[in-house]
This record gives C-alpha cells, structure tokens and sequence, in this order.
C-alpha cells in the first residue's frame, strides 16, 4: 500500500487529500467561486492570493481527518500542469517543502491524469484499458487510456471545451458563474427539442468529417444569435427552453464522437471524467446509447468531477508505488500535452 498526501491548485479549488491506493483517506476542497463569482470567471492574482491564504489550514484539516501522522504518509504530490501558473506554483510549493522538511518523495501530477483516476476511487477494481472522455472547463478530449503515465488523445475539441461552453453560455442568458450546474438545473425544466442548435462538426479535407474531434464555439454563437431575434422581436427569453436545448446539443455531441471513437477502438469501457461529467443531461444521454452498444459507462461520484486533490493522490500512488518520482527543481506549466506525463517523473 502506497499513501500520498496531495495538493491541487490549478484553478479555483484549494484541495488536500490523503489518499491510499485508490481509497481516500480525507479529502478537504475549499471552492473559491463565492470570490469569482463578482468577476464573472476566475481572475488567475485573486486564485493564487486566496490559495496562499488558505493552503496551511488545508493541509492540516487534511492530516487531522484521517487521523495519520507524517510516519504513515510514503510521498507528497501537487498537480504541475496544466492550469494558471501562480495557482499552481502555491501547491507546488507547499508540496515540495513539505517533501522535504519531512523527508517524502515528491511527485508532480498532470491534471488530467488526476481527472482520469477520479475513475478509480468510486470504482477501485476498474483497470486499463479504457476510454477517458474529460470533459472540463478547460479541455474536452477523447483519451485511449493504456497504462499508468501511458495515453493517446483520439479526439478533442478544436475550440472551447465543454465546460467553457456551458460557462459562456451561462454568461449570456446571465445566469453568473460557473454556468454548468445553473444550465443543469435550469434544463431540467425546459423543453430539449424547443431549438435546434449546431453540434459542432469538423469537415475533414476530403470529404466528410471528423469522427472524434469537435467545436463547441458555433454553438455558443448560434445561442447568442437565437438569444439576439428574441430579443430583437421583444419576446420574453425561454430560458428553459434555451438551457434544455442547448444541453441536449451538448450531450448528443459528445455521447456519439465518444461512442463512435469506443466502438472502433473495440474499448468496452467509458469513463468520464471533469466537472462536465456531473452533467445529468450527459450522464443520461451517454449511459442511454450505451447500453444499445453494450458498453459500460463510468461517472465519478459527483464531488469527483470537479476539481479535487483526491483524484491528484490516486494518480500519484499509482506513480510512486511504480518507483516514478519528481525532482525538487520540477517547475509548473500552464499547458502540457497528457502525451508527456512522463517528462514529469525520473523512474
Ligand atoms: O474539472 P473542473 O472542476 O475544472 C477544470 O479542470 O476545468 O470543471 C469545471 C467546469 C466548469 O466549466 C463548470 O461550468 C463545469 O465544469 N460544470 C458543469 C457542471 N458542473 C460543473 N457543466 C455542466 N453541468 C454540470 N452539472
Ligand atoms: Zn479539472
């Protein structure tokens, strides 16, 4: 058994957790929406300020739950990349001291790898391979999941992701911020076939289009337009009906590239991972066209699918107990291919 204490700091959620193997042993999440939320998104100096302020009481709330001590932990990880530079320095460095006043291997996590292992705290027994469909508030891919560290995107998202999406079209209809759980809710009482709306097709050179990849800015525009003729004829916005069916759109688009991309890869296995995975129009639509195709779907437990340091942990044990390990002069980057997970580690 390998237990790691993690951090996660890439964005908007100061995260700690201690987690061993693929059982979480406390995991702490200090959202800092209430503080963006005036901003309309994530304003990256007040994320690393608010982090800096937070990080030790998270650290210590994290230890206190499990009821361990520094002697039961084998390794400290903090996500490296991708996310908001001065965000993600604050965990990194916190983990890095903590590493070595404490004498702990350290281990920088990619972000993605750590959406992929929220996978593997709900569903412990699951192993690769798999199809990975993240979808986030940054990224939106199609990943063929080999091996610990070992990854291929098949599909992915040419313009916005799908998070970004739902965020932009919440900003329109002014429903604030973050839009995904707003539209989520709001669509629950809408009608989904009120408007038809783009799903994003990427028309390939000769002919046809793309099976895996997609777009998600059309879609945005066209709400923005079918919101511009309502107005412009002074009818009240169906809000409702808009969020529904711009949902719908979502959810249809991404459940038949993810299908599709799953059938011919002869992948049993679905697992999705990001915060666009607590989606419930997604979770209903994919787990529907699923089962016709005899494939099974996994969802992370709703606090999984946003952002979290237990899915950092997860992925870190994983690592360490393979002998993968970071050195102390790793630094952060805002973007880093899933592809190059192991430039991270010296193993
Ligand atoms: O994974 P995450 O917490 O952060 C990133 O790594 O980006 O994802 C945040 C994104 C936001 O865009 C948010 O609007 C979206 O996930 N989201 C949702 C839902 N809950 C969060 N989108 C659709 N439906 C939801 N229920
Ligand atoms: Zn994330």
């Amino acid at each position: 058994m390998t237990t790691v204490l993690a951090i996660e700091t890439s964005c908007d959620e100061t995260a700690v957790a201690i987690v061993k193997n693929r059982q979480v042993c406390s995991s702490v999440i200090t959202s800092q929406i209430p503080i963006h939320k005036q901003y309309g998104g994530v304003v990256p100096e007040v994320a690393s300020r608010q982090h800096l302020e937070i990080i030790n009481q998270a650290i210590a709330k994290a230890m206190d739950d499990s009821l361990m001590n520094w002697g039961q932990i084998d390794g400290v990880a903090a996500t490296c990349a991708p996310g908001l530079v001065g965000a993600l320095l604050v965990g990194l460095t916190a983990a890095k001291t903590l590493a070595v006043v404490h004498e702990k291997p350290f281990l920088g996590v990619h972000h993605l790898e750590g959406h992929i292992y929220a996978t593997y705290l709900a569903q412990p027994n699951v192993d690769p391979p798999f199809l990975s469909l993240l979808v986030s508030g940054g990224h939106t891919s199609l990943i063929y999941v080999k091996d610990c560290g070992n990854y291929e995107t098949l599909g992915e998202t040419r313009d916005d992701a799908a998070g970004e999406a739902f965020d932009k079209v919440a900003r329109l209809l002014k429903l604030g911020y973050p839009g995904g759980p707003v539209i989520d809710k709001l669509a629950q009482t809408g009608d989904p076939q009120a408007f038809v709306l783009p799903e994003g097709k990427i028309s390939l050179p000769g002919g046809g289009y793309h099976p895996y990849d997609g777009s998600f800015s059309g879609l945005k525009t066209a709400v923005l337009r079918l919101v511009q003729n309502l107005e412009k004829n002074h009818q009240e916005l169906p809000i409702a009906d808009i969020a529904a069916s711009f949902q719908e759109t979502i959810a249809k688009a991404l459940t038949k590239r993810a299908i599709a991309c799953a059938c011919d890869y002869e992948l049993k296995t679905i697992a999705v991972g990001g915060g666009v995975a607590a989606n419930s129009g997604l979770r209903k639509h994919l787990q529907a066209v699923a089962q016709k195709h005899n494939l099974q779907i996994l969802f992370p437990p709703l606090k999984f699918c946003t952002d979290n340091a237990a899915m950092i942990g997860c992925a870190a044990t994983d690592h360490l107990s393979r002998g993968h390990t970071s050195p102390l002069t790793l630094g952060v980057h805002s973007r880093l291919p899933l592809t190059k997970v192991m430039e991270l580690y010296q193993h």
